[in-house]
Order: structure tokens, then C-alpha cells, then sequence
């Protein structure tokens, strides 16, 4: 045990309150600053902090740069909550000399469920039904309102077929779909065997697939991916379901395609200014709108958070070391 003098602790920085119970075993070995609220941190007042700081537990809300790391001798380590890390300029962090960690594994399945809900949703008009119904608008039943898109039976393409990727292609083996899917290198062949899924290219993937699920990170080479001349590859029945970030979308293409009825509908649990939401989306009937809720099950929030607190501590050198016991 590293028993150190309350004055010698490290200091860590929490940037918004997240589990108490989870976010209370940083205390055994730091002492700990956090937010009271969910807020939006203005770039310069995360600089002020972090001059103070050893650590970080951040979310995709704190956007960690140059600029909130100047000046900042004894910062040694941010942990992310969340398996994307778009909100980190990794290359800066880098350059300092700063460990950046991620919560990849414990959302995997509960995120594979929500895009596959998400997909289903959009399919089935469910979020447009159910706005229909508390409108007041039902008076009768009718055999063809609110006709959808079936999934079972249909061809699903995956664009990027990490863990995400690969367990909603396993969940949709028991629809019977046919999975195609592209990512930046093909998977081996057992990989494929265990997903059912086969390998196309991109211009193959847009051309074939009925629901299209996005599960790639960000990068700036997957900025506005899908844009105007994607749209206009992809079947006009098909649907596009985004669980990935929202910068990936042109979403003024997105609702031109929807308009024009180039498109059949789409789900989306993340958007490019998010928390605003593009106005034109709003107004499009065919599109269900979540707000960034896909690892959103109460345990696998609260994995993450332990999973990053876990990061944070051994990242400061007081994690388990080689030969410890099993806590
Ligand atoms: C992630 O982990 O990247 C999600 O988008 C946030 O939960």
C-alpha cells in the first residue's frame, strides 16, 4: 500500500459528478476535485484547473487539448469515460508526455443493443407512430398506416467492424439478415465465420444495404462520410442508423435525401454540434432522434466509470502491480 502524507497526494480533477460510491475510491489515493454539475467548461477555466492537477477523469463533454493542457507541469494523465476519445487531441497529449485512457469492452454489448434498437426503430416508424398516437391522431385501425421496412430477412451494412460492429452483426444472425460490412482492414476469416459477415467495399456497402448501421470512430477522414454522393448510392428504401459521432453524417445531405425521398428513414443517437440539434432534423417525420444514449444501461454507465477510475489510478502509479493480490 503507498501510504503518502494527505499534503504529498496527488491532486485529480472529476468534470462532473458522476458515481459517488464508483468516484469515491480515487480518495484512497488522491485528493479529489469535482464539478458539481454537468456543464459545458469553457477552454481556459479547464486550463486554470488542470495547471493545479496530476489527473483527470473527463467525459466526451471536455474537449482536452493544447490549450487546456499549457502549463501544466504535473499533469500525468486524463482517463476518458467513453470508448470514443474524439473530445482528446491525442497527439498533444502525447507530446506532453500525458497518458490518455478510454472505457473500451464494458459498452460493447449494451451500445450494440441501442444501435440495433435504434435501426429497428427507424424500420418501424416507432418513434413517428408513437408521436402519431399522442397526437390524438388515431381514430380507427388501418392496414396501411405507418407501413415500415422489414429488418428480419434484410441486408444489414456495417460501416466499421470493431467490437461494436461485430456484436450487432451477431445479434442480427437471429434476423436472419445477411450482414455485409467495411472498416479499414478486413477481418480474419474467423472472425467473419463467428459475425456472418462478408467483407465488401465502401460503394458496395452503400448499394446493398437495406439498414446501414455506422459504428467507426471519428477521425477527420471519416468527416461527412456519409455526404450527398453516399446518399445518393444507398437504396431509397434503405435506412441509416448512426451510433457512431455525429460528424460523420452531412446532415443537411441527410435531410435533402429524406426530403427527396432518396432515403427511407433514419435513427440517430448522435449529431454534429450535439447538444443543438440541427433544425431540419427536427422537422423530418422519418428520422428518430435520441440523445446520445447508446451505452446508456445503468451498469454499463457505471462500468465505465470504474473502468475509467481504474485507468486514472493505475496511470498515476497506484494501480496493481505484478504479483499483487487479486483485490
Ligand atoms: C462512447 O463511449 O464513446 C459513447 O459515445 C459515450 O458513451
Amino acid at each position: 500500500m503507498q501510504a503518502r502524507a494527505m499534503s504529498e497526494r496527488p491532486r485529480v480533477w472529476v468534470s462532473q459528478p458522476l458515481f459517488d460510491d464508483i468516484v469515491a475510491r480515487l480518495g484512497e489515493h488522491f485528493e479529489v476535485e469535482t464539478t458539481a454539475e454537468v456543464t459545458q467548461h469553457a477552454p481556459d477555466a479547464v486550463n486554470a484547473i488542470l495547471r493545479r492537477m496530476d489527473g483527470a477523469l473527463v467525459t466526451l463533454n471536455d474537449p482536452i487539448g493544447a490549450v487546456q493542457i499549457e502549463g501544466a507541469p504535473r499533469l500525468r494523465a486524463i482517463a476518458n469515460v467513453g470508448v470514443g476519445y474524439n473530445n482528446l487531441d491525442v497527439a498533444a497529449l502525447s507530446a506532453a508526455g500525458i497518458l490518455a485512457s478510454n472505457t473500451p469492452d464494458v459498452l460493447t454489448e449494451t451500445t450494440a443493443d441501442f444501435g440495433f434498437a435504434l435501426m429497428m426503430a427507424a424500420a418501424r416508424r416507432i418513434g413517428e407512430a408513437e408521436r402519431w398516437l399522442r397526437e390524438g391522431h388515431w381514430q380507427r385501425w388501418s392496414f396501411d398506416s405507418l407501413l415500415g421496412a422489414d429488418v428480419h430477412g434484410a441486408t444489414l451494412g456495417i460501416l466499421g467492424m470493431g467490437r461494436i460492429g461485430q456484436a450487432i452483426a451477431r445479434r442480427a444472425t437471429g434476423f436472419g439478415m445477411r450482414t455485409l460490412y467495411h472498416n479499414r482492414s478486413r477481418l480474419p476469416e474467423a472472425v467473419e465465420a463467428d459475425c456472418k459477415a462478408s467483407y465488401v467495399g465502401f460503394d458496395e456497402l452503400l448499394a446493398r444495404a437495406d439498414h446501414l448501421l455506422l459504428v467507426l470512430p471519428y477521425s477527420p477522414q471519416a468527416h461527412h462520410l456519409i455526404d450527398a454522393a453516399a446518399l445518393a448510392r444507398m437504396q431509397p428504401h434503405a435506412t441509416l442508423t448512426n451510433i457512431a459521432r455525429g460528424g460523420i453524417v452531412d446532415e443537411d445531405a441527410l435531410c435533402d435525401a429524406l426530403e427527396r425521398g432518396r432515403l427511407g428513414a433514419a435513427g440517430l443517437d448522435v449529431y454534429e454540434g450535439e447538444p443543438r440539434l440541427n433544425p431540419r432534423l427536427l422537422a423530418q417525420r422519418r428520422v428518430v432522434l435520441t440523445p446520445h444514449i447508446a451505452s446508456g444501461s445503468l451498469a454499463t454507465r457505471r462500468a465505465m466509470v470504474a473502468l475509467a477510475v481504474d485507468n486514472l489510478i493505475a496511470a498515476l502509479g497506484y494501480g496493481p502491480r505484478a504479483g499483487d493480490p487479486p483485490s
